[in-house]
């Protein structure tokens, strides 16, 4: 894991330009990089059902990171107090709806309740905002959702949300950022929650580059394919860059890449002649 404090890249900022100093109220910001190749699985007790975690609080549920599932294993029925998305980066994951395949995104916002089973193995890069329920019937509790706990629940939803339809990322459109050689896709708006959150998906293309920014809340990248530079080191494929609030950072690549990034707030551009819109779905 590579960790990077900012104050070395604020220090390179322009003072001649307007709004580009740091708030020297706020707590300085930090970029965090992780091959997630280099954390191991943990089995959660059942057969099959893996996770890996680059934050994991179990008195929340908040969970960022990889969910494994091997051929044939079930999640068993839970319900989500918040909303969970997760990509599909490979297999299949099937429940009463629908099946979700590599390349979709899968929502499930607060209340859904359903039973997911991979019939052929999957693996998802997930981020989860809070807890999950399962069933009193469950007598062992033993939940691929960190923090879960049991509790008694009805009968399913007889309308399921429509947001839980699969959301295949490459029919979502592409937009232009405004920066040569960066476009980014809208995937979710966060619009079924209380949380003013962004999912997109970005795409840089060889040599392309993002200005600096900082950011003002929590940004989290997870890179899908390719190479991406930041302020902390490099970050290739199946690599998380987190961004802490206050984080300045510039986002390069030499060969292209293709990224996931969970936005919690608009970030703010170091050149105020870099009028753009936010490259992260705001
Ligand atoms: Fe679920």
């Amino acid at each position: 894991m590579i960790l990077k404090n900012n104050s070395s890249t604020q220090k390179s900022i322009n003072p001649k330009k307007k709004n580009m100093k740091p708030d020297k109220k706020k707590p300085l910001g930090e970029i965090q990089i992780q091959d997630m190749a280099e954390l191991d699985w943990t089995n959660i007790g059942k057969p099959g059902l893996f996770h890996k975690g680059l934050r994991i609080d179990y008195q929340t549920g908040e969970f960022l990171g990889l969910f494994r599932f091997d051929a044939n294993a079930r999640s068993g029925i839970h319900r989500h107090v918040d909303i969970a998305i997760s990509y599909i980066l490979c297999g299949t994951v099937t429940d009463y709806v629908d099946t979700f395949r590599q390349g979709d995104i899968g929502v499930n916002p607060p209340g859904d309740t359903h039973d997911a089973l991979s019939y052929e193995g999957a693996l998802l890069v997930s981020r989860l905002e809070g807890l999950t329920i399962y069933p009193e019937s469950e007598k062992e509790l033993k939940a691929i959702h960190p923090g879960a706990y049991r509790e008694s629940f009805g009968t399913i939803e007889e309308t399921r949300n429509p947001d839980v339809a699969p959301i295949p990322l490459r029919e979502q459109p592409l937009v232009n950022t405004g920066c040569h050689g960066v476009e980014y896709r809208l995937l979710y708006d966060y619009g079924s929650t209380d949380h003013d959150y962004r999912m997109t998906s970005l795409q840089f293309r060889a040599g392309a580059q993002l200005p600096s920014f900082v950011t003002t809340a929590r940004l989290d990248i997870f890179v899908i394919a390719g190479d991406l530079n930041t302020d902390a080191g490099p970050a290739m494929a199946n690599h998380f860059v987190t961004l802490k609030a206050n984080s300045t950072a510039t986002l390069t690549s030499n060969f292209g890449c293709h990224l996931l990034v969970w936005s919690e707030a608009p970030v703010q551009w170091l050149d105020p002649d870099f009028a753009n819109k936010d490259p992260f779905g705001f």
